[in-house]
């Protein structure tokens, strides 16, 4: 027991996870663990069920693991063979296990077990065929017990080390722990947490569930995937690749445990050296997102309670008579006759076609809400596309192969299962017929976890080992069922217990591939729940949030995490989802809005609702995005065709300067625009970090020089703070009420010069809306170089034009300006050369 207490209380390894049990000496010891209660003990001697804290009963150091018997050379890296004899407290313990050590590429290692038995996650990943031949990781293995080191060669630091905790591979039951270089660790998503995790006891668990987001529950999508800072500004990423429930434990030593009740361990680490060059790798695996079609980075309007379509109609018109731009409007499940997918209510919605009609006519978009769950209690030959679905047999069966009957708005549903070919098929069905009565652009797909408001089925589930397992991740409500289907539930791929968290990456596909053969254009989708790659098929919403100032600022964490998980095209309900919000801050968050990749507002209260002032200072924030859409749209490509991010943290820019580390209050578009949104009520300024450099004030055009410092800036209701970095060239627009137009205007470019005059930016431009643009080379890429004698070149396509400029940093007025060696008429003050005036 004198091992025990050397164990230092940060690297203790917790032995007794389970919840809701009092962990005593005596259930301790007989997992063969060491006790030691932390103090101050409390009376009862047991501790939080929420399992915050160090643990008492923790693995000793000689607790059995697995050992390593045998190891071979293969054509990807080796493979070994792990043995234990001493069986685990968990049922069905894997006594042999095959693991495979890939070097992938030279910054990607995978370590898989290549037995065909268990469950695997079925995304396409790249497969390798020949061994790196100049790695950046070095693997060091342990025999006995079996343990593994990844370190990097050029620093060698320790990016994983197993061998602080034993490894368990039980049935239902699958543990390693490692530990990191450092506390600084992103992703980990869905979570609402700041945007560097929590090192204190912290169990993120991930399992997809229907829940408004809060701090410490496993949310609505699952992404195994983090992004780990290392000393002297290196980055590396680590991914999971497993759907099971699990959790993931973060301790202060710093240490991370992945805890899964399933699937296999497959994992990979990837090298970076930079946090953006990480995001690329762990895109190549798991796939690029899809280029948006360009109305996709509009202002979009929904709400939950247009009570008709002429309501939803009132209000797109009373916006165009404001004068605020607007690209789409949503309907909620209000449209659908008693909220059932593929039917609109006659009455109150009749005349939603006409709607869609008007809306097309003003280059505007309609996206519609389809839940997944399909009402079953119709009677007979009255409701398609549940009798069509019974027919061909897409909906999940329960443990008996009977139809799985849930609970959601329309009363009592069965559930598709998209796993099977043959439902995507009747998906399409469905909305093609749907289409010609009401032709939607796009699908918000929601409620897809899949959320019931039963737990389980009308008939409960079985009560077996999947249902209650013998161990059982910290998911909201203590059961897998919870608030969905049965977890023994049977769908095409494999049960639902291993399928569950893929059910929106499921529908999402299903759904864009739908649209596209709808109207063949890029297909437009929203979608709640989401998994790794993802980000092919669809983009994503952060959920139920509430019209207070902190969802205001936690929205930012959720968008920079979606952005490193792949999915950048991301935003919060603007405004709130539920509850009334205060004028103000309706302000603050369409202004912040603005900024999200995906804008939309869905709260009762639109724009044009609030006093005039309020109305303009939003308009103005719309406006503004609108004439910044080339550099939104070249970040988009950039994201698609090479893993980027569009909205990104500071630290991706300024990984020498660990003072970024921990920012989000604020974050970056590309690497030229800094947002410094309000996120506090009753203020006129906000305080925000400047990395050292210039920066130029976005409306001014006036310089400040930064150390590395936080600076306070002024910011009255109608004003977001925006910088330019210096070297940076962004092409922009003038605004309009909607992207069709603004974006057929000339551009206007706005170079920020460094100290020694150079910039440079680019765009991306292409007709926005077919499909495969870059692949099939139908678009112009035009880079902007501004050099030493200030000389901007670049050659345009032709169906774009430059018509005006304006040069921030210019130390000198200079004598003259030649646009295309022609004299120009131009402006110098407070170091700024402007020539040509923005269309208005
Ligand atoms: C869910 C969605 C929300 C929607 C509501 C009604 O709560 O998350 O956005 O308004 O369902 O469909």
């Amino acid at each position: 027991r004198d091992a025990c207490s050397l164990t230092p209380a940060e690297w203790r390894f917790d032995c007794y996870p389970e919840r809701g049990v009092v962990v005593t000496r005596e259930l301790c010891e007989a997992r063969n663990c060491c006790f030691i209660p932390v103090s101050p003990p409390s009376s009862s001697a047991t501790r939080p069920s929420g399992k915050n804290g160090v643990p008492w009963c923790f693995y000793s150091q000689d607790f059995p693991s697995y050992s390593l018997v045998s190891l071979k050379d293969t054509v990807l890296g080796q493979k070994g063979k792990l043995v234990k004899d001493v069986k685990t407290y968990y049922p069905g313990d894997i006594l042999t296990v095959e693991a495979e050590i890939r070097y992938e590429t030279d910054t990607r290692l995978r370590i898989t077990d290549p037995s065909s038995s268990r469950f695997e996650v079925p995304i396409s990943v790249p497969t390798a065929t020949k061994k790196a031949e100049n790695p950046d990781y070095v693997v060091e293995i342990s025999k006995q017990p079996f343990s593994l080191v990844v370190k990097r060669k050029s620093t060698g630091a320790v990016l994983l080390n197993t061998a602080v905790a034993p490894l368990f591979y039980a049935d239902q039951f699958l543990q390693f722990s490692t530990s990191l270089p450092s506390e600084f660790i992103y992703g980990l998503g869905e979570h609402r947490s700041t945007f560097l995790h929590d090192f204190n006891w912290n169990t993120l668990t991930m399992w997809a569930r229907d829940v408004p987001p809060m701090e410490k529950t496993n949310l609505y999508g699952v992404h195994p995937f983090y992004l780990a800072m290392e000393d002297g500004g290196n980055a590396h990423g680590f991914f999971l690749l497993n759907s099971n429930a699990m959790d993931v434990v973060l301790q202060p030593s710093p240490a991370l445990t992945w805890r899964t009740i399933g699937g296999i361990l497959d994992f990979y680490v990837f090298l970076g050296p930079s946090p953006g060059s990480v995001i690329e790798q762990y895109l190549e695996v798991i796939g690029h997102p899809a280029m948006p079609i360009y109305w996709a980075l509009g202002y979009h309007l929904c709400r939950w309670g247009y009570s008709t379509s002429n309501n939803t109609w009132e209000v797109v018109k009373s916006l165009r008579n404001y004068g605020i731009p607007q690209d789409v409007q949503w309907n909620d499940i209000d449209y659908m006759d008693k909220s059932m997918d593929f039917t609109y209510d006659s009455t109150k919605f009749d005349t939603l076609p006409d709607l869609v009609k008007d809306l097309h006519a003003h280059d505007q978009r309609y996206v519609i809400m389809m839940d997944p769950a399909i009402s079953s209690t119709q009677p007979e030959g009255s409701y398609w596309p549940f009798d069509e679905g019974l027919k061909r047999g897409v909906f999940i069966k329960d443990a008996e192969g009977k139809t799985l009957i849930g609970k959601v708005w329309p009363g009592l549903t069965a559930y598709p299962d998209f796993s099977d070919e043959v439902t995507h098929e009747w998906w399409y069905d469905n909305l093609q017929k749907f289409h010609e009565k009401v032709p939607f652009d796009g699908l918000w797909i929601d409620m897809n976890e899949p959320s019931n408001f039963l737990d389980g089925s009308t008939n409960g589930c079985p009560s077996n080992s999947l249902e209650n397992p013998p161990y059982t991740p910290g998911v909201l409500g203590g059961l897998l069922r919870a608030k969905t289907v049965c977890a023994t539930a049977q769908q095409k791929m494999s049960i639902h217990y291993n399928m569950h968290s893929l059910y929106g990456l499921m529908e999402a596909k299903a759904s864009a591939s739908a649209l596209k053969r709808i109207v063949p254009k890029r297909p437009f989708v929203i979608s709640r729940s989401t998994f790794p790659s993802q980000g092919m098929y669809s983009g994503h919403w952060l959920g139920d949030n509430r019209s207070l100032w902190k969802d205001l600022y936690t929205s930012i964490s959720g968008i920079l995490t979606f952005n490193l998980l792949g999915m950048p095209l991301v935003g919060a309900d603007i405004c709130g989802f539920s509850e009334e919000p205060e004028e103000e801050l309706c302000v603050r968050w369409t202004q912040l809005g603005a900024f999200y990749p995906f804008t939309r507002n869905h709260n009762p209260q639109d724009p044009t609702a609030f006093s005039p002032l309020a109305r303009t200072a939003m308009k103005q924030a719309l406006l503004l995005r609108y004439s910044l859409f080339p550099v939104l749209y070249t970040l988009f490509h950039h994201a698609h065709v090479h893993g980027h991010t569009v909205a990104r943290p500071l630290m991706f820019e300024f990984t020498s300067d660990v003072k970024t580390y921990g920012i989000d209050k604020q974050f970056l578009w590309g690497k030229s625009l800094l947002v410094t949104p309000v996120l506090d009520p009753g203020v006129d300024y906000v305080v925000g970090y400047f990395p050292e450099g210039l920066w130029y004030d976005y409306y001014t055009g006036i310089s400040m020089r930064s150390k590395g410092e936080e600076l306070k800036l002024h910011a009255p209701l109608d004003k977001i703070n925006l910088h330019l970095r210096e070297g940076f060239v962004i092409p922009i627009q003038t605004p309009n009420l909607t992207l069709w137009v603004s974006s057929g205007q000339p551009l206007h470019l706005v170079s920020a010069l460094s100290d020694d005059g150079s910039a440079s930016g680019d765009l991306f431009w292409d007709d926005g809306e077919s499909i495969d643009t870059y692949e099939t080379d139908q678009y112009a890429y035009i880079i902007f170089n501004v050099t030493q004698v200030l000389t901007l070149s670049f050659s345009l396509a032709t169906y774009i034009t430059v018509e005006s400029a304006s040069f921030y940093g210019v130390k000198e007025k200079p004598n003259k300006v030649l646009v295309n060696s022609q004299d120009a008429p131009f402006t110098y003050r407070e170091n700024q050369v402007r020539f040509g005036v923005m269309r208005q």
